[in-house]
């Protein structure tokens, strides 16, 4: 492993752009008055899943990989997932464990606890699979280099319930894609997802139940916020994964078709808990994604090309992507009547 290729994977997960994973701190002391009394029966038996900790002996296996075989047109693409999953899964454990850290209250913590011991195993994991193919995050350095971003605990349930939840609808999927497709798994990896996936949910379901405790972050204007961070994160994802084309054509999946089958499955698991979901058959939805996307494209291509005029340039599309997503944002959304019970169970 060479110093420049560690440095170079490091370095890019400590950039901040736009469609990055970033690090989140948020109000602690906020976080002690969560009282899940409204919701402690299912609090307790997803507690006691967390304590079961059925995926403990999961990710110690080892992955047995040639990184010879790894295909040479979908290296870079790869890695670039590799590096932005590492970035996300360390993101969480960083922020779970920083909570616990502040908070007596026992239901929190303990809750925190859990899921921090299951991202810090997501993060190693992947990190391991990196370090075989030559490149690896230093995670240490992560913690202590790469910007935080505050958040208020109301936008950390919105953001992290969403990417807990749109994080199994991922996994599964493309899990569920290379079992009736064997010969696209180009990486063993992949055979780990089912059970991956099956974390993430549960650390889903934990914010939901936080949110269903306080219905007041489910009314009123707190429906604006959710409205956004559902089009931001969708937004965001659709941008991303097609910005690895070649990744989608190794796994035989087109990235379009792929994202709104993410989008479909999440938008059927926040019915347990959004009071709207978001009508992403919409014809001028998707007509919209591929706005940002090519604005996307045409500001990296500004970007890359350096000068004044590009960052005019630059600015006066980042201006447009605003209006696109001002556009989408007033789009009619669908209500949801929310179910009696909050859990739910990853069926997919
Ligand atoms: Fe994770
Ligand atoms: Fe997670």
């Amino acid at each position: 492993m060479t110093e420049t290729t560690l440095n170079a994977a490091t370095e890019q997960a400590r950039a901040d752009t736009l469609l990055a994973p970033r690090f989140y701190r948020t109000d602690y002391a906020a976080m002690e008055s969560i009282d899940v009394s409204p919701v402690r029966k299912q609090w307790d038996a997803m507690m006691a899943e967390f304590d079961r900790d059925e995926n403990r002996e999961h990710f110690r296996k080892d992955i047995q990989f040639d990184p010879a075989d790894l295909p040479e047109e979908v290296r870079e693409d790869f890695l670039d997932l590799l590096v932005s999953s590492v970035t996300a899964e360390y993101s969480g454990c960083v922020l779970y464990k920083e909570i616990e850290k502040h908070v007596k209250n026992p239901d929190i913590s303990r809750l925190m606890n859990a899921m921090a011991r299951d991202e810090s195993r997501h993060a190693g994991f992947i990190n391991r699979s990196l370090k075989q193919l030559g490149v690896a995050v230093d995670l240490g350095f992560l913690k202590r280099e790469k910007a935080y971003t505050y958040f208020s605990p109301k936008f950390i349930y919105y953001a992290t319930y969403l990417s807990e939840k749109i994080g199994y609808a991922r996994y599964i999927t493309i899990f569920r894609h290379l079992e009736r497709n064997p010969q696209f798994r180009f990486h063993p990896i992949f055979n780990w997802f089912e059970e991956w996936c099956n974390d993430e949910f549960r650390h889903g379901e934990a914010f939901a139940l936080i949110m269903r405790a306080h219905p007041e972050l489910l009314r009123g204007r707190n429906k604006l916020w959710i409205r956004f961070f559902l089009l931001a994160v969708y937004a965001t994802m659709y941008v991303r994964d097609h910005s690895r084309p070649k990744l989608y054509k190794a796994f035989g999946m087109d990235p379009t078709e792929f994202d709104y089958r993410v989008f479909d499955i999440t938008t059927a698991i926040t019915r347990q808990v959004f009071p709207l979901t978001l009508d992403t058959d919409n014809p001028i939805f998707r007509r919209g994604l591929e706005q940002l996307r090519l604005i996307s494209v045409a500001i990296d291509t500004a970007k890359r090309e350096g000068g004044v005029l590009n960052s005019l340039r630059r600015a006066v599309l980042s201006l447009k992507a605003a209006a696109v997503f001002g556009r989408l944002y007033l789009l009619p959304t669908q209500g949801n009547e929310l179910p009696e019970d909050a859990r739910m169970a990853p069926a997919w």
